[in-house]
């Protein structure tokens, strides 16, 4: 939203947690890595293929809801940007002293605008595929078989392409963890983001009035990941959520993808 040239040492600083990603954001963001991650790591799997693919379908849609009614950093106006300041960004960053934005960054956002629009691309692609080739799905026999090695190829070109994305993103996260000395996957999971005091907040958000009981093992473990090696943490945080949390679910969902009816 308002920007600010960040300042070096940042890592040195005390900026106080903002809750920047309401609930909506943070679980529908982790819904659809399982759900992605499913589909991709195991796309032999169907009825569970489609099923998660639906899943994709409502989260893509309800999130371009929220992108228009909600308030705050998820709202799509407090991350739209001109090509001009998406290249200024990307040149600041490359050369170490990009901007901080209290929502989405220039490229992160048009990293997210990519991930949600292929997302929708083809997972619609997908469900004609499904038509076509299985006459299920809500399209039923609707789609004509002869159409179905072109639709096929069509959506696993989008599902390949959304991989790149996915690294593209992760590659994004990990590099403005790198320039801007915050852990932006914890962010993800705990809603706060460390928003120096100099940037105006938008309608709504505000800065805590007073300091927080920053005693106990947990408050001590957070405060650890997020001001004191944030880098470090992030890339922690990501193996652990990827070895400990999506792996384990998608061994779960393939487990259940025996039991579960074609449709
Ligand atoms: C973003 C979500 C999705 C991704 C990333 C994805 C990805 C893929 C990939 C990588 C393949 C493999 C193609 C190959 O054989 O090489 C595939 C096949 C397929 N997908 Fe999806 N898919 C998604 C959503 C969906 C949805 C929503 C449906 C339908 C309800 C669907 C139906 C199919 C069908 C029918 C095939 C062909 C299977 C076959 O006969 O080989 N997909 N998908
Ligand atoms: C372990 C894997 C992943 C991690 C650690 C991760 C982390 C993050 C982080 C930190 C952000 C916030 C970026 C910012 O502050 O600007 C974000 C946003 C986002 N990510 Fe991921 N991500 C992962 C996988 C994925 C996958 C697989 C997808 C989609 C297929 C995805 C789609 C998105 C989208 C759409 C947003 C924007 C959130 C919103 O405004 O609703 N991410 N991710």
């Amino acid at each position: 939203m308002t920007k600010l040239l960040e300042p070096t040492e940042r890592r040195k600083r005390r900026d106080p947690e903002v809750k920047v990603w309401d609930r909506f954001v943070r679980i529908h963001h982790w819904l659809l890595v399982i759900a992605f991650a499913t589909i991709y790591l195991e796309y032999k799997k169907f009825p569970l293929h489609p099923y998660a693919g639906y899943l994709i379908c409502i989260l893509i849609t309800t999130r371009i809801i929220w992108g228009f009614t909600s308030k705050g950093a998820a709202r799509f106006s407090a991350f739209w940007y001109r090509p001009a300041e998406m290249l200024a960004y990307c040149r600041d960053a490359l050369s170490g002293k990009a901007t901080y934005y209290y929502s989405h960054n220039p490229m992160g956002a048009a990293m997210v605008y990519a991930l949600l629009s292929t997302l929708l691309v083809t997972c619609l692609v997908g469900l004609l595929a499904y038509s076509a080739s299985q006459q299920l799905g809500p399209f039923g026999a609707l789609i004509p078989d002869a159409w179905e090695e072109q639709l096929i190829d069509a959506h696993r070109l989008g599902g390949h392409l959304l991989a790149i994305l996915v690294v593209g993103h992760l590659c994004g996260v990990v590099w403005a963890t790198w320039l801007h000395r915050e852990n932006y996957v914890l962010a993800m999971l705990t809603g706060l983001r460390r928003i120096p005091r100099a940037i105006p907040l938008p309608a709504g958000a505000k800065h805590p009035e007073k300091k927080k009981d920053t005693t106990g093992l947990l408050s001590s473990l957070l405060r650890w990941l997020n001001f004191k090696h944030p880098f470090i943490a992030t890339l922690l945080l990501m193996l652990l959520i990827i070895g400990g949390v999506i792996l384990p679910t998608i061994h779960f969902l393939v487990g259940i993808n025996k039991v579960l009816p074609a449709y």
